[in-house]
């Protein structure tokens, strides 16, 4: 009796799930969504952790520092396994393990023989940029060049260089990215730098000419859309945050390797140089305000942890200033925050931000939510885009205010200045582009930088 109901189980295996776990896996439509959705975020270009890049067919056939990936048909040897089953599984690091259900698809690809029948393509469907937009997009960001003249604007998936003069919409140009986070000018007024990509598949950075916007270089660095950034101040490479609390210094010559350093716990919002090129100054959706050396790419010191997620920052020679939800404009003396910590070289910026009131710069109190900053090209103003509608400029040196632009379009998502920080550029969620002149505090033009229905 017992041997009957043996026989019968091994039946009902074989007709029914023993079946389907016999069918081939596909690596193209199995395989690799798993490592798209949960591994290439660490383990591509520009982020090889451990060695590893699991972004490209051949990579995956490489392996890591430790060796390789996987061996066919050997599951159980196969380091790809070890690490993402197990009592805890290592990978992905500090986020949820796989699902059974994934694991057994890794399992099962291995057995059969490890195929990577097509080799995965980082870009996915192709980007469509409308003629005429039926709903304004919103203008994510902003930038104009050192000398005035010409400004650009990040809408959706393209970006529109324009006539500041004028107010002229001058070229509409397609960037490739589904979503362009920020638009950046050189400092030496050349090149262009266009940051975002195409969510949950790939970030990067797109360098065109700064005057008839010919592409000059695209750089994907990451599994996710880049977000804001600077070119450093001798204009060879650009600085962006990332997802994964990741910072990007990104060489405009392609032949240059990119560099990154995970020195936050959630996705960056923005970067900023130093007038001397040798620090960054980063803010996060973690809350906090980092600043870290650029020539061996390793955090200096905590500066702030504030009650809310950080949207902006910016920078002169000796405070860097970082703004976000908590409507908190602070600034930080370099020299008090980092006292002792650049002498002993230890990097020891884990310890607990202690003498935080002797190095505080604060700023008066903002209305609204912190949403942009920008340094004219002179590092003598700051410029204010928030929530609110009246965007303001401060000082640097004593922070006091310059001025107030009343009735922006709002919420003003980008602001940017020139070298002397006569013009300003705002451009809002609403979709409108607007020129000011600082010190009359007068709107000069407002425009659509892309055709509305
Ligand atoms: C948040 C970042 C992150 C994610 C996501 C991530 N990894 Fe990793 N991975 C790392 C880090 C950091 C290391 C190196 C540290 C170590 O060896 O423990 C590493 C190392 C590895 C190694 C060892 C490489 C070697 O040869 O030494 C393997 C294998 C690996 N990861 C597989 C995966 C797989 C598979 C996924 C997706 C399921 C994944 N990782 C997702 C960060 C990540």
């Amino acid at each position: 009796m017992r041997q009957n109901v043996f026989y019968l189980l091994v039946l009902a295996w074989a007709l029914g799930g023993g079946a389907a776990f016999a069918g081939q896996i596909s690596f193209e439509r199995e395989v690799w969504p798993i490592f798209r959705r949960h591994c290439v975020s660490c383990h591509a270009e520009g982020k090889a952790k451990g060695g590893l890049r699991m972004d490209t067919a051949s990579a995956l056939q490489k392996g890591g520092e430790t060796g390789v990936l996987f061996v066919a048909g050997r599951p159980e040897e196969s380091l790809l396994i070890s690490q993402v089953s197990g009592e805890k599984p290592e990978m992905p690091e500090k986020e949820p393990p796989l699902s059974a259900d994934k694991v057994r698809i890794l399992r099962e690809w291995i057995a059969q023989g490890a195929r990577i029948d097509v080799v995965p393509k980082m870009v996915v469907p192709v980007v469509k940029v409308p003629e005429v937009y039926a709903t304004a997009p919103a203008v994510t960001g902003v930038a104009l060049s050192p000398d005035g003249t010409r400004g650009v604007a990040a809408c959706r998936s393209e970006v529109v260089l324009f006539d500041v003069d004028a107010g002229k919409v001058l070229k509409r140009v397609p960037t490739g990215m589904d979503l362009v986070n920020a638009v950046e000018f050189s400092p030496d007024g050349a090149l262009i730098a266009v940051s975002g990509g195409y969510p949950q598949q790939w970030g990067g950075v797109l360098f065109l000419d700064a005057v008839n916007g010919a592409e000059r270089g695209l750089r994907k660095v990451a599994g996710d859309t880049l977000f804001r950034g600077k070119f450093s101040p001798n204009s060879s490479e650009a600085a962006f945050g990332g997802p994964g609390g990741v910072v990007y210094v990104i060489p405009v010559d392609a032949a240059k390797p990119v560099r990154s350093m995970e020195i936050h716990s959630d996705w960056v919002m923005d970067v900023a140089y130093t007038p001397d090129g040798k620090r960054l100054v980063s803010g996060s959706r973690d809350k906090t305000t980092k600043v870290s050396s650029v020539d061996d790419m390793a955090l200096l010191r905590s500066v702030d942890e504030s009650s809310e997620m950080i949207h902006a920052v910016a920078t002169d020679g000796e405070t860097g200033v970082s703004g976000g939800n908590a409507k908190v404009l602070a600034g930080y003396d370099y020299k008090l925050a980092l006292a002792g910590v650049e002498v002993t070289g230890s990097g020891n910026g884990a310890t607990p931000v202690n003498k935080k009131a002797q190095y505080l710069r604060a700023f008066e109190g903002q209305a609204e939510a912190v949403m942009s900053l920008a340094v004219s090209g002179d590092r003598k103003l700051l410029a204010v885009g928030t929530r609110a509608s009246e965007i303001r400029v401060y000082r640097l040196a004593d922070r006091g205010r310059v001025s107030a632009l009343p009735k922006a379009e709002a919420p003003v998502l980008g602001v940017a200045l020139d070298a002397s920080g006569a013009r300003l550029l705002s451009g809002s969620k609403s979709g409108k582009v607007q020129i000011w002149d600082v010190k009359e505090g007068k709107l000069l033009h407002t425009l659509d930088p892309v055709p509305v229905k």
